[in-house]
């Protein structure tokens, strides 16, 4: 027999990885954060996070890229529920379960994306009625990226990457993602990008999307977008690992419509025209030796939401 006390049955929800379009970074604020103008693409490769009552907070992390994700509370994604905890009060501990496809430290927002997960999962476990503007700046204060993971879709970041606007798109897009074994720490890629830039003298102005590019989306032109792929950050993550440079080349000699590293890398984000230019390019990039790991994917896609339950 059921106990009319019985805890609520987990819940489960799907989370997309991100590539941004373009990254245009601008000067460092006084928080130590760069204002951003940025335009975020949600893509088809996905972390999926559970989360039920437990005793205590927990969490495990199961999937083909588990490893080296922190399981103590420096966890995003245990920083988010117990955000959201305290927000609210009075909810039971949970204990997460993380299935994890997304790159870790990979420049797709890996963390971030977890982070979004379990705030809309522990959301619905809880029934807490927040309203998803308050828990969208809950998201805000996790990480700059986190708000995107929730909308999905396609996006205008701006502030530090926080301030979203939806973005026009039509059509879907092909990626290709060259993935490396080791991650890149986003200040650090944040901090060679000031580097360079004070080594250069140069005099960086508030950044701004790139009209080409709007139009390129609401005409769902690959070759246009391609050509306008863009990111600050790109030289400062191949300064650091000039191995970037490499595999970016690779992927253009190989019929890459373009090429650009995902946020502060060190994954490479390569366009094609069809998902059959996708699996070529796949191939070739795996044959050239470059990459550690190639993924395909489509975007944009829905940001985080419920799916049931999983049965293994
Ligand atoms: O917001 P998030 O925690 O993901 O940012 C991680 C780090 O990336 C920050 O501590 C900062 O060093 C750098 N960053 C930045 N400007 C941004 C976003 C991130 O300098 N707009």
């Amino acid at each position: 027999m059921t106990s009319a006390y019985a805890d609520p049955p987990p819940v489960t929800v799907r989370v997309p990885a991100k590539v941004n379009l373009e990254l245009n970074v601008g000067p460092l604020r006084a928080d130590g954060y760069h204002s951003l103008s940025t335009i975020y693409q949600a893509v088809a490769i996905y972390d999926d996070v559970t989360v039920a009552i437990a005793d205590d907070w927990g969490v495990t992390v199961t999937g083909p890229l588990a490893a080296g994700v922190p399981t103590d509370d420096s966890n995003l994604a245990v920083r988010a529920a117990q955000l959201l905890s305290a927000r609210v009060g009075n909810v039971e501990p949970v204990h997460l379960t993380i299935r994890k496809n997304i790159p870790v430290a990979g420049g797709m927002a890996g963390g971030s994306a977890d982070a979004a997960a379990a705030l809309v999962a522990c959301d619905a476990l809880w029934q807490t009625g927040v309203e998803r503007e308050d828990l969208i700046e809950l998201a805000a204060e996790l990480g700059s990226d986190v708000p995107f993971l929730i909308l999905g879709g396609t996006a205008m970041g701006s502030g530090r990457g926080e301030r979203m606007a939806s973005a026009l798109a039509r059509g879907t897009f092909h990626w290709v993602f060259a993935l490396s074994d080791d991650g890149l720490s986003t200040p650090a890629v944040y901090a060679e990008c000031d580097r360079l830039r004070a080594r250069a003298g140069a005099v960086v102005p508030e950044p701004q999307p790139t009209p080409e590019l709007m139009s390129a989306l609401r005409a769902g032109d690959a070759r246009a977008l391609a050509a306008t792929l863009s990111n600050d950050l790109q030289e400062a993550a191949i300064s650091l690992r000039p191995a970037l440079g490499e595999i970016l080349a690779a992927g253009l000699d190989e019929g890459a419509l373009g090429g650009v590293v995902s946020g502060s890398g060190p994954t490479v984000a390569f366009l094609v025209a069809t998902p059959e230019a996708g699996i070529d390019l796949a191939v070739a990039l795996t044959a050239s030796g470059t990459a550690a790991d190639v993924r395909r994917a489509t975007g944009p896609t829905h940001g985080a939401h419920i799916i049931p339950a999983r049965v293994d």
